[in-house]
């Protein structure tokens, strides 16, 4: 099929590329011309494992061209809108202006009976609203809407192989029309026996807000927990372990640490409640400002207990922060909780030097006082306390008795409950961690 995908962030550059992979020609489109132009060439501009081997494949094949000029997209039987809806700038709702902005300006570019599907995360009513205007200016459109559901650093085997797909259509014969639309771009993957659910608009925008919340909600109640075990002197790891056993409450995303961050849960979950809040059904939904409550407290905590491993003296001592990406496997630094607790050492006096695998040059353009090393080994040297707070593989693999040659002090702190405690307290460090003793 002829596609377009407008928009080519995380979501609509691994879309366009999954989707030329399926056999598709594909036309990606965006405002950004160095992104458009490292498309071109066959790269991911970000890190994404197995991005740029797709992208070359695909641009090598000619599936999938690029462009800043949405006239290219003409041609196109299915468009998908994947541009970015982050937390607005004065308050918690979502900003749709660039939303907006790609559906006026499709509509001039659309073909007769074209379908366009909305895959941004978007605030539950929106796609009524946007199938309102489009139908006053193109009868003949459709629209659909198809929440995304990819990870980063798994991007592209989510997209290819997703858990399901879910499909938000209009009642009767435009919602069979786009539906059969769908099931053929989507034809390889439903035949794989990917499970399709098919609904109306505010449910489907209310399955992707409904699956961030609850993951974010799992998090804060392993974090919460977390905060229990630090007062009554328990291990919340093997606590998780424990509860995990119960099928019913399953061990994955009980990871107690930091919390979450990254360019989705949180903004997602603020989203949710203000939209919530505009329906008068705020309060179905008011306990996700615990969750975020609960998130954010972990930050604090982290930097408490840096403070009192440090006897105090934070200024001018040395602080080694592993990590400064939201999770491993991404060079995504959006409201990275590892960067935060380095920036709040820095603003406590604390001489704080980052390392991160892949994150350095977007760390550095958000919080460019701090110190960044490449070298992990040059990063470790001489410092007063080890903080470990993305729980990158390469880290999780740190010989402790090599670190501790080169630190000035053996303390260490795990902010994902990443290390092993009894290597690190053998090789002797004063090992320390949230929600363990
Ligand atoms: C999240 C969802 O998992 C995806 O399903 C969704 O499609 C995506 O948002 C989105 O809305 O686009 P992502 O932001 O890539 O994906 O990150 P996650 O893997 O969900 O991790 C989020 C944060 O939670 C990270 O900071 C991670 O370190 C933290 N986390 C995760 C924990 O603190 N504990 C855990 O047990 C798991």
């Amino acid at each position: 099929m002829q596609i377009s995908v407008i928009g080519l962030g995380y979501l609509g550059a691994v879309h366009a590329a999954s989707m030329a992979k399926l056999g598709h020609d594909v036309v990606g489109v965006d405002v950004d011309a160095d992104r458009v132009d490292a498309l071109a060439a066959g790269k991911a501009p970000f890190f994404e494992p197995g991005l740029d081997e797709l992208l070359t494949e695909v641009t090598g094949t000619g599936r999938l061209t690029v462009s800043t000029d949405l006239a290219d997209v003409a041609a196109a039987q299915v468009h998908f809108v994947c541009v970015g809806t982050p937390q607005r700038t004065d308050g918690q709702a979502a900003d749709l202006t660039a939303v907006d902005a790609a559906f006026s300006d499709l509509v001039e570019h659309l073909a007769h009976g074209a379908v366009v599907v909305g895959k941004s995360t978007v605030p539950v009513g929106t796609a009524q609203r946007l199938a309102d205007q489009m139908a006053a200016a193109r009868p003949d459109a459709l629209l659909a809407w198809n929440p995304e559901f990819l990870r980063e650093g798994f991007a592209v085997q989510d997209t290819l192989r997703p858990d399901r797909l879910v499909y938000g259509v209009a009642d009767g014969a435009a919602g069979e029309r786009a539906t059969a639309a769908l099931d053929g771009v989507y034809a390889a993957l439903l035949a794989d026996g990917v499970p399709r659910i098919v609904a109306d608009y505010p449910t489907a925008e209310l399955v992707k807000v409904a699956a961030n919340s609850f993951l974010a909600t799992k998090i804060s109640f392993i974090n919460a927990m977390a905060e229990l075990c630090e007062a009554a002197g328990g291990d919340v790891a093997r606590l998780a372990d424990a509860i995990g056993y119960d099928a019913r409450i399953g061990r994955r995303f009980l990871n107690a640490g930091l919390g979450f961050g990254g360019g989705c849960l949180p903004k997602d979950i603020r989203a949710f409640r203000a939209r919530a809040e505009e329906l008068g059904a705020g309060d179905a939904v008011a306990f996700l400002g615990e969750v975020d409550a609960i998130n954010t407290r972990r930050r604090a905590r982290m930097v408490d207990l840096a403070v009192e491993v440090l006897g105090g003296m934070v200024e001018s001592a040395e602080v080694t922060v592993l990590g400064a990406a939201f999770k491993p496997d991404s060079d995504d630094v959006r409201d990275s909780p590892a960067l935060d607790v380095a920036a709040r050492l820095a603003e406590l006096g604390a001489v704080v030097t980052v390392h991160d695998p892949q994150a350095i040059d977007n760390a550095r353009a958000k919080q460019p006082h701090l110190h960044y090393e490449r070298d992990l080994e040059a990063a470790l040297a001489g410092a007063d306390a080890l903080l470990v707070l993305t729980e990158w593989e390469q880290y999780r693999e740190l010989d402790p008795e090599r670190a501790g040659t080169l630190v000035a002090q053996r303390t260490v702190l795990d902010g994902r409950n990443a290390l092993s405690r009894s290597a690190w307290t053998a090789a002797g460090w004063q090992y320390r961690a949230l929600g363990r003793r």
